[in-house]
């Protein structure tokens, strides 16, 4: 009962986290582009971010603490880092690649990043970036689906080893 309810927990939210970070990249960013205005395409990205960013942290945290659970319950901890756990290792590690960036680095250089762009408003060095950030958004957008292939092959993959 305990599993389950963890597990549903662990699936609802990345279907929200994940599905968000997909909407933002294949949908926000090219409807950005369009916006001939500099400000306006800053202040426009600024807004969503700015919330889906607190969001994903929740997310992450409902993530982590949901598989954390599930590891502590069935004892399955004891496969991290070992050839038969390598699909739950690689959706941990993913994990931690998140928290670091959602509580340490978006915080520090994404949001300045951002606050910096809405002073400097210069068209040629805002594209570029937005540019660079899309290119980041569709890395991560692969890894999160990495991680969650790597979840779904640790549940139902046959053993591999
Ligand atoms: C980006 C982070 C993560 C994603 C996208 C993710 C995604 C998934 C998915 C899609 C499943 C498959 C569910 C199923 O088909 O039954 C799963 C299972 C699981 N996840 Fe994660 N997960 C993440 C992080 C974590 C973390 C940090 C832990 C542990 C601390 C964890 C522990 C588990 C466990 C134990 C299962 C197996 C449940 C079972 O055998 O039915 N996950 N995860």
């Amino acid at each position: 009962m305990l599993f389950t309810g963890m597990l549903l927990i662990h699936v609802l939210a990345v279907i929200v986290w994940i599905g968000g970070l997909a909407f933002i990249t294949m949908l926000i960013f090219p409807a950005m582009y369009r916006i001939q205005e500099p400000l306006q395409k800053v202040l426009f990205f600024q807004r969503i971010e700015h919330r889906f960013a607190p969001m994903a942290r929740i997310y992450n945290a409902v993530v982590g603490i949901s598989g954390f659970v599930m590891l502590v319950y069935t004892g399955w901890y004891s496969l991290l880092f070992t050839l038969d756990g390598l699909f739950l290792t690689i959706m941990v590690l993913i994990w931690v690649m998140w928290a670091v960036m959602l509580f340490g680095l978006e915080p520090l250089v994404i949001k300045k990043m951002l606050d910096s762009m809405v002073k400097k408003n210069e068209k040629m060095e805002i594209d570029a970036i937005f540019r660079r950030m899309n290119v980041m958004h569709w890395v991560l957008l692969f890894v999160s689906l990495v991680a969650a292939g790597s979840g779904v092959m640790f549940a139902h993959g046959p053993a591999l080893f």
